[in-house]
């Protein structure tokens, strides 16, 4: 017995060389198609979407018992996207010496072994898969808002659809029961609600990844183009209408507003790391990976703080509304067709963002499957595109359970939750190699070290602490997530890398 405990825990803890990491990378069968400039693109394609067009209302304005940052919103920007750099740094000192499908799991598996990777893995999925929820349902919500400025000439039943098909049931609940009374019921019993619009997008997105990551980032090129030129027209627009005693007092809620503020806005920063889930994909990812998430994480900053500056400048924090803040601002002083744009910027904007979390939650899974961690049929190529499809319309389907059964707000914290804690586990991660393989060559190196990565573990564990304990049912979601990972892990991963490992010797 005293021997299994111990077989056991060294199997846990068995690490993947690195340097048999970027062997299989090298081998990999995906296309080697990415250059810096795709990777900047796919980068803001992943960074600027739901958060900066939608949550941004909230993180200025406060809401739920959550106090806004007001025109200090500018400082929580700040604040997240500095836990975000320090994060980064020690994503490009890994996504260079690991170039790997598999990101911050296969850090983990190179440094803290087999478990911790799996742990990893599971969070990730939290943040490509359920992000991805989040998204769509803002996407969904800025559709009826488009479709609203046409309600001259659209019929009814288009721009005011009966709200079973434009909502979640989780949102329906919370109406109440004379809500949930008016909706058709499954077999006479089972109330029923769909965010029609939502599942429609993840359809196609869906399609689009089968095409080709090259395909796909021709498109998502096409959806950046579209929200950096709408935002410049809303900052360009806005500027004129600021009225700068909307900018006092600057901080209406102090410095408790502006962590909660930062809290919140952290959702706008997900998904710079997603790029190093491509790092397979990469000509010259030594080179090409760190540039191209500073230079994201640099170009959505600038754009963010902006927008922040003008949106609270244009309008009382009061006045600000939670669902299209950005467009609304617009209407507020008048702009009425430009902020029509804005909504189509926006769902250009979001689109873009499920099409990368997406092919990066594809990609997570991909590498996962390759260590035995999840049945081979996720690995399994399409033989035109050379994209795992399988695992693309595998990823739908959950993203749609999800559209069905959760609500934004639960979507997003959940996705914050697995960030945060993977975010820890990376800047950990980054202290043990350096221990473990010094000798590595590194072709770019975390500056500071080891004050950097110990600043990342801190800041994004406190933004962690922070969402548990106002989470509320995010957090109990968490908590029963991360049992039913360890769960599956010892069923399913533990078992099979084992018979994996015998039929080698
Ligand atoms: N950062 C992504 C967004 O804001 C998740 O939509």
């Amino acid at each position: 017995m005293a021997l299994n405990i111990t077989e056991i825990k060294n199997n846990l803890f068995k690490r993947k060389n690195s340097g048999d990491i970027a062997n299989s990378a090298q081998k990999s069968e995906l296309k080697k198609s990415l250059r810096l400039f795709d990777l900047v693109v796919f980068g803001v394609g992943a960074i600027f979407g739901s958060g900066i067009f939608t949550i941004v209302g909230v993180a200025a304005a406060g809401a739920n018992g959550n106090p806004g940052a007001g025109p200090a919103l500018v400082l929580s920007m700040i604040i997240a996207v500095i836990a975000c750099i320090l994060s980064a740094l020690c994503y490009c000192e890994f996504a260079t010496m690991i170039p790997s499908a598999g990101s911050a799991y296969i850090y983990a598996y190179a440094t803290m072994g087999e478990f911790i990777a799996w742990i990893v893995g599971w969070l990730l999925i939290l943040e490509y898969i359920i992000g991805t929820i989040a998204v769509s349902i803002a996407w969904s919500g800025y559709l009826m808002q488009l479709l609203k400025g046409f309600e001259a000439i659209l019929p009814a039943w288009v721009t005011n659809p009966p709200v079973w098909i434009i909502s979640d049931f989780y949102t329906l609940s919370q109406k109440g029961s004379e809500a949930i009374s008016q909706v058709p019921h499954l077999f006479g019993t089972i109330p029923f609600s769909i965010n029609l619009p939502a599942i429609l997008i993840v359809l196609t997105v869906a399609f689009f990844i089968t095409r080709g990551t090259k395909q796909s980032s021709i498109i998502t090129a096409i959806m950046v183009g579209i929200k950096i030129v709408i935002a410049l027209l809303f900052i360009f627009t806005g500027i004129f209408y600021v009225n700068p005693q909307n900018w006092t007092p600057f901080a209406p809620n102090g410095i408790e507003g502006i962590f909660s503020g930062a809290f919140i806005i952290f959702f706008a920063y997900i998904g710079f790391d997603s790029i190093a889930t491509v790092s397979e994909e990469c000509k010259s990812p030594k080179k090409d990976l760190p540039l191209g998430i500073i230079l994201s994480l640099c170009v959505c900053t600038l754009i963010y703080v902006l927008i922040a500056v003008v949106l609270t400048g244009i309008m009382p924090l009061d006045k600000i509304d939670l669902n299209a803040p950005v467009a609304y601002a617009l209407r507020y002083i008048g702009q009425t067709k430009i902020a029509g744009l804005i909504s189509f910027g926006a769902l250009a904007a979001m689109t873009s963002v499920m099409l990368v979390m997406t092919i990066a939650g594809t990609r997570i899974l991909y590498a996962m499957s390759r260590d035995n961690f999840l049945p081979p049929v996720f690995k399994t190529l399409s033989k035109r595109s050379n994209t795992p499809n399988i695992l693309t319309w595998f990823i739908a389907g959950i993203i749609i359970v999800g559209i069905i059964t959760t609500n934004l707000s639960v979507a997003a914290d959940l996705c914050n939750l697995g960030t945060f804690a993977s975010f820890v586990i990376v800047c950990s991660a980054i202290i043990i190699l350096r221990k473990l393989q010094p000798d590595t060559p590194r072709p770019f190196k975390v500056p500071f070290f080891p004050l950097v990565p110990i600043l990342g573990i801190l800041i994004c564990s406190g933004l962690m602490l922070i969402s548990l304990k106002n989470g509320g049912m995010s957090s109990y979601l968490f908590l029963i997530y991360m049992i039913v990972g360890v769960a599956f892990y010892f069923a399913y991963g533990y078992k099979k890398i084992r018979q994996e490992e015998k039929n080698l010797k």
